[in-house]
């Protein structure tokens, strides 16, 4: 058994803990990354791919956009579709400015990958038997990695492994109160090298499902589906998709689609679920790991961002000033945002799919609040603010330095 001390251990290498690690070694704190999967693995997994400003800025700070600068899509505006015709819901005009980018999760994970091996930060990857111990206490992790085992003794442990990770389940049942919401359908999604549909996205309300036009860049799209949770992707041929989709779309954009192979076809349940608190002595929950909401509102990625930036703040505020006051405040602070990102990602999926138990009395009252929502500024106001990301308060990350 190799025994290691650190300040903070960091549990799973997904964009969560990944920024998170980042953000330390910009502040000279620090930390060792522990993760099951291979690093192959981890930069190959697709995502979804909008960031919203603040995400954006966080990664600046973490000096790590110079690809996402060179491209990323900024987006102004979304399309909706529904009873065959679309609407521009017009972000920046409705948000003084504000903006999205297109940019796949993917990328965000190898940028912050490379940026890692750049500095030569210490990660553990295929890791087996992760166990987080005492951490109301005197924290340790163990695990084994490469036929050695090992042991971590630190201050902290963040947990960012994801929906199925160690470190929520590793908490006492009466110590954690979980919310989910599971939906029973799914999303069939398409990557593929052909030129998007249109230059901004579209969200489409039909008859027949939900879909959702979306790109990575301006040479590779990604589409999606709504499906049954009983279907299977190999039961779906590229051709098959394609047709569905283009019943799903209005004439023009019909014509305009451009067909090709699939370079990744897989499908993904939706499922809204939060964990309270996030924070248990001194183990943090971050990212996906606390809390998962549905991707209609592209809120995934944003909200682990928005953890790690107060997790971060709150870490760089106990080492630099010695205050407690930020790891306090980790949790209230964090799931007033979750709470309100789940509403919207709740909101933008029952608007915009097709319930199978849904009455005709429900299917109406739900196109006459679409019709609202886009008929109004007020409506589409409440869209678009909640679209490109609520504020929240945040101390600039300023102090960070580099580490030498
Ligand atoms: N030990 C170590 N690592 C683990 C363990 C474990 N027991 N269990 C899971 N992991 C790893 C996973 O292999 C994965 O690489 O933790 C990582 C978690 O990463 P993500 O699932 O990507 O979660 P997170 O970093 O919170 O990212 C949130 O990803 O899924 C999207 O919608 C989500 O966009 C959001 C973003
Ligand atoms: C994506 O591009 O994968 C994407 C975009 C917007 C969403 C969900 C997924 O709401």
């Amino acid at each position: 058994m190799q025994t290691m001390k650190t300040k903070v251990a960091i549990i799973g290498s997904g964009p969560a803990g990944l920024l998170l690690g980042q953000l330390l070694y910009k502040a000279g704190i620090e930390h060792v990354i522990v993760e099951q999967r291979s690093a192959d693995y981890v930069a190959s997994r697709i995502r979804a791919g909008i960031l919203e400003q603040v995400s954006v800025d966080l990664l600046e700070q973490a000096g790590v956009d110079q690809n996402l600068k060179e491209k990323g899509l900024p987006h102004s505006g979304i399309e909706i579709l529904t009873n065959g015709q679309k609407f521009r819901v017009d972000l920046s005009a409705l948000t003084q400015g504000k903006q999205v980018t297109v940019y796949g999760q993917t990328e965000v994970t190898k940028d912050l990958m490379q940026a890692r091996e750049q500095a030569g930060l210490c990660s553990f990857y295929e890791s087996n038997d992760v166990q987080i111990h005492d951490f109301y206490n005197a924290p340790k992790v163990t695990f084994e990695s490469n036929g050695t085992h090992y042991q971590i003794e630190c201050d902290f442990i963040a947990g960012c492994d994801g929906y199925h990770g160690v470190c929520r389940a590793s908490v006492s049942q009466d110590k954690i109160k979980t919310f989910e919401k599971v939906y029973p359908f799914g999303w069939l999604g398409v990557l593929a090298d052909v030129p998007p549909v249109a230059d901004e996205l579209i969200y489409v309300q039909s008859e027949r499902g939900f879909a959702l036009c979306s790109m990575r860049s301006e040479t590779r799209s990604r589409y999606y589906i709504q499906v049954p949770l009983t279907d299977h992707v190999e039961n779906w041929s590229d051709d098959q998709f394609w047709e569905e989709l283009k019943n799903r779309l209005d004439p023009e954009s019909r014509e305009k689609l451009v067909t090709g192979p699939s370079i990744e076809k897989s499908i993904a349940p939706l499922r809204s679920f939060v964990t309270e608190p996030m924070r248990f002595g001194k183990l943090f929950l971050a990212g996906d790991a606390a809390h998962i909401v549905p991707p209609t509102g592209a809120k995934g990625l944003n909200l682990a961002a928005s953890d790690i930036a107060y997790l971060s703040s709150a870490l760089i505020e106990f080492y630099t000033q010695g205050s407690e006051q930020g790891i306090d405040q980790y949790s209230e602070k964090c799931l007033q945002r979750v709470w309100k990102a789940e509403r919207f990602s709740w909101w933008m999926t029952h608007l915009l799919h097709r319930f199978e138990t849904e009455s005709e009395f429900d299917h109406k009252i739900k196109q006459a609040e679409l019709s609202y929502i886009l008929g109004s500024t007020a409506g589409q106001t409440t869209l678009a603010e909640n679209y490109v990301g609520l504020p929240y308060e945040i101390k600039p990350l300023d102090h960070l330095k580099h580490a030498s």
